[in-house]
């Protein structure tokens, strides 16, 4: 049914980066910006998915510039929305096009990105629970956060066959054998006695953190050779 209209819009080329900000019905506050790889092969090659993996910082796109964005293209959304009566308070999810024309709005979310809060939050210099807070009780006026310190980068393990019908119910071997520093967010699994079991397509994020890109992919590599199971793969 989706397929019955066809909208034609503008083709917008350049790097695409995902803002997130939290808004308390008034002001908001930027989070580190950060990037997700939408195809399933090597090279940006087959299908969409809902994301294979994600970074943070983008090189190409400051915490300054992001700051700005959020400034220019998403207060302009939080201002409207409070005319209206419709105070937003979450998570305001912007996925931009960086076009030679200036950043270009694809889409809008209410919610965290995935698999872009994996890096972002633990890139966070500050407490969460603060921050939810301030946003959950129109507390956010003034709060700035510092520009990120660490880079952390997302591999996501998928399951045999996703994006399409993934095939499920295979047993994961290797989460204590990965590196007390790497972070192991669970997607796609079920526990069945005392095994961990795939049961969904995105099956696990795989996070490295590191005072880089290069040495929190190092880590998050080191994480995703630990563990295996059937028919598991990832992009390089
Ligand atoms: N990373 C894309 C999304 O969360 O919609």
């Amino acid at each position: 049914d989706a397929g019955r209209q066809v909208v034609i819009e503008e083709k917008l080329s350049g790097r695409e980066v995902s803002l997130l900000a939290l808004v308390d019905g008034e002001h908001l506050t930027p989070l580190p910006p950060a990037c997700d790889y939408k195809p399933v092969g090597e090279g940006n090659t087959g299908p969409n998915t809902g994301g294979m993996g994600g970074y943070t910082p983008p090189e190409f796109f400051s915490f300054y510039e992001a700051a700005h964005t959020a400034a220019t293209i998403m207060q302009p959304v939080v201002d409207e929305l409070r005319r209206r009566g419709l105070p937003f308070c979450g998570v305001l999810y912007a996925g931009l096009m960086l076009t030679a024309a200036g950043p270009k709005v694809l889409e809008f979310n209410a919610r965290f990105g995935d698999p872009e809060a994996q890096v972002i939050l633990p890139c966070l210099d500050v407490d969460l629970l603060d921050l939810l807070y301030a946003t959950a009780t129109n507390g956010l006026a003034g709060i700035k956060l510092p520009p990120p310190t660490r880079a952390a980068v997302n591999v996501v393990l998928a399951a045999e066959n996703y994006p399409g019908p993934p095939v499920t119910g295979d047993v994961i071997h290797g989460l204590d054998a990965v590196p007390p520093d790497v972070l192991v967010f669970h997607a796609g699994t079920q526990r069945v006695g005392d095994r961990i079991l795939t049961a969904g397509g995105r099956v696990l994020h795989v996070v490295g953190v590191g005072s880089s890109v290069e040495q929190a992919r190092e880590r998050a590599y080191q994480g995703v050779e630990a563990i295996t199971f059937r028919g598991r793969h990832y992009r390089r």
